[in-house]
């Protein structure tokens, strides 16, 4: 019991450990947070985060990436690499460089619901904070915004304030860029594996095709063509929609607002809300509208926060998405994998608590693809490969729920993916990703995302199931023609003697009917007997 303790401790004495954390501080006594949880991995992270920015960089900017990674191991250091990327992006401006490496949760993408690859701010300067723990030396970054002059800057993180520290600042004219580069020295260990920086890029050319890659490794130069000269079209931001707002953003919805009614408020701040939905709202909730959104607080806010579930209300937007679409994944897939058959479908948007969604999968077979290993599953959400944790992944589990048999393909029993050549490509994107955590690895399982993907893999499979059974029918022809054909020269024989004729005339007739029957192999493009029954019963 607490009486008869040695000695009580009073909340006086306790206060004095009582202080403020910073983000910076957080994070870096909590890497493994950010996906810097072992070295590999953390290399992997450091590329992943200032590529994926690169891309959105550009992509914001509408300029076709050239991206340009090295990773470079330091002469006498074990385990320790030089990681430089390099976009062809709008560069940054000179008053905010310090703030996008130095400080964490500082971005451009937090603030509206958008599709983009970053979300929350913490990316580079995460990267920019690993490698300071783990070398001690300072981001070296150089910019330029096109204007003829490039901002270089040596840069470390002030973890107490969550504040840049600029060790070295110069600006040089002269040359003619615009883009950045940024070079960052980590702690880390370079393996080819399933999880490397090369399949990371493998697979970012396969969900990015119009970007070009070119990778220099600690082992080779890697270049990674454009497939397509063309970017898919801009997402579009939002506001968001009141069924997928909480409890708690929309009381905060309801200080920060501009909006001097409620009526003005929702339809407003929101999409989706017009008057007679607003004024619905109101009612409901019993307030006038001559309340003001400020002064609404405590149960005041549930009580409206009730009310906004009770209204029907059109879904959100759907055209703020901008997913791949099926020609840009099946010339990635063709020129990434070199398959002998593609197939892509892309659903329609749907939404998940509120956010806009959208689904779409490729299936690539045969050609180059291993013909006896089981299945390659790849995932990306809003354009970036998810390596890690397929496990727990929405996508995956969707991928696993398909009966791979009923498409003409083998799949061992209690297996989660089909086997032989075979390649899975799947991708959701949204303006708001919901990611298990902060680390970006899985999806959170929605049984609406689950659906879609479903429903995405099984008209893509009907489609493949076409294809391999007219392949398998065709070699099974084929073999039964040249098993008939080592019989010529004895049935030409045979006939020869019984009726007298020439023994060769009758073997080139024979050999003459045969090649006339052989069957061609072409898609008609309608399913096969069976399995659209089968998949609907
Ligand atoms: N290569 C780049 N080109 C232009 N802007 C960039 C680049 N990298 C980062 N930024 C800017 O810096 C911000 C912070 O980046 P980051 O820390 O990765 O967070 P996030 O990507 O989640 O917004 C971005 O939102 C973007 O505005
Ligand atoms: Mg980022």
């Amino acid at each position: 019991m607490a009486d008869k303790a040695d000695k009580v401790k009073g909340a006086e004495e306790l206060s004095r450990d009582q202080r403020e954390i910073s983000v910076s501080e957080f994070f870096e006594k909590n890497r493994h947070l950010l996906g810097y949880d072992n070295k590999v991995k953390a290399l992997l992270t450091v590329v992943r985060e200032a590529v994926d920015n690169s891309l959105d960089a550009c992509e914001t900017a509408r300029i076709i990436p050239d991206i340009k990674v090295s990773v470079k191991p330091v002469d006498d250091i074990k385990d320790r690499y030089v990681i430089s990327v390099e976009d062809n992006g709008p560069g940054i401006v000179k008053q905010n460089v310090g703030r996008v490496f130095g400080k964490l949760l500082f971005g451009s993408k937090f603030h509206k619901l958008l599709q983009s690859r970053g979300q929350q701010g913490i990316g580079i300067s995460g990267a920019v904070l690993y490698s300071q723990l783990t070398s001690g030396k300072p981001a070296r970054i150089a910019t330029s915004t096109g204007d003829g002059k490039t901002h270089y800057m040596n840069l470390m993180i002030d973890t107490f304030k969550n504040e840049p520290e600029i060790i070295k600042e110069e600006i040089k004219e002269g040359k003619n860029w615009h883009g950045v580069k940024i070079e960052l020295e980590v702690e880390g260990k370079y393996v080819e594996h399933q999880q490397s920086v090369s399949e990371y890029l493998k697979q970012t050319a396969l969900s990015n095709p119009y970007a070009e890659i070119i990778y220099d490794s600690p082992d080779v130069k890697i270049k990674f063509e454009r497939s397509v000269k063309t970017l898919p079209e801009e997402p579009k931001s939002i506001k968001p929609h009141p069924h997928g707002v909480e409890i708690g953003i929309l009381r905060r919805m309801l200080r920060t607002t501009e909006a001097r009614t409620l009526t003005g408020f929702f339809t407003t701040d929101f999409s989706r809300v017009g008057q007679s939905s607003a004024k619905e709202i109101i009612r409901l909730a019993k307030f006038g509208d001559d309340v003001s959104p400020r002064n609404i607080d405590g149960p005041q806010v549930e009580k409206l926060f009730q009310a906004i579930q009770q209204v029907q209300l059109i879904k959100p937007p759907l055209d703020c998405l901008s997913p791949l679409r099926e020609k840009l994944i099946e010339e990635g897939l063709k020129k990434q994998l070199n398959p002998e058959y593609v197939v892509a479908i892309t659903r329609s948007p749907d939404v998940y608590r509120g956010n806009p969604f959208e689904v779409e999968v490729g299936l690539a077979y045969g050609g180059e693809l291993p013909p006896d290993s089981v299945a390659t599953l790849y995932r990306f959400a809003n354009r970036v490969p998810l390596m890690y944790q397929a496990g727990d992944c929405a996508l995956a589990k969707a991928v696993s729920e398909i009966e791979w048999r009923r498409y003409g393909l083998e799949q061992a029993s209690g297996a989660s993916l089909p086997t032989g050549p075979i390649a899975i490509f799947v991708h959701i994107v949204s303006v708001w990703v919901p990611f298990t955590s902060e680390s970006k690895e899985d999806i959170a399982s929605y049984p609406e995302i689950i659906k879609e993907v479903k429903l995405a893999l099984q008209d893509a499979g009907r489609k493949l199931s076409i294809y391999v059974n007219k392949k398998r029918k065709a070699g099974e022809a084929a073999m039964r023609i040249s098993l008939f054909e080592k019989y010529i020269p004895e049935v030409a024989d045979a006939i020869s003697r019984l009726s007298g004729a020439d023994k060769h005339k009758i073997a080139s007739k024979l050999e003459n009917m045969l090649k006339k029957g052989k069957i061609v192999i072409e898609d008609t493009g309608e399913p096969e007997e069976g399995v659209k029954q089968k998949e609907d019963e």
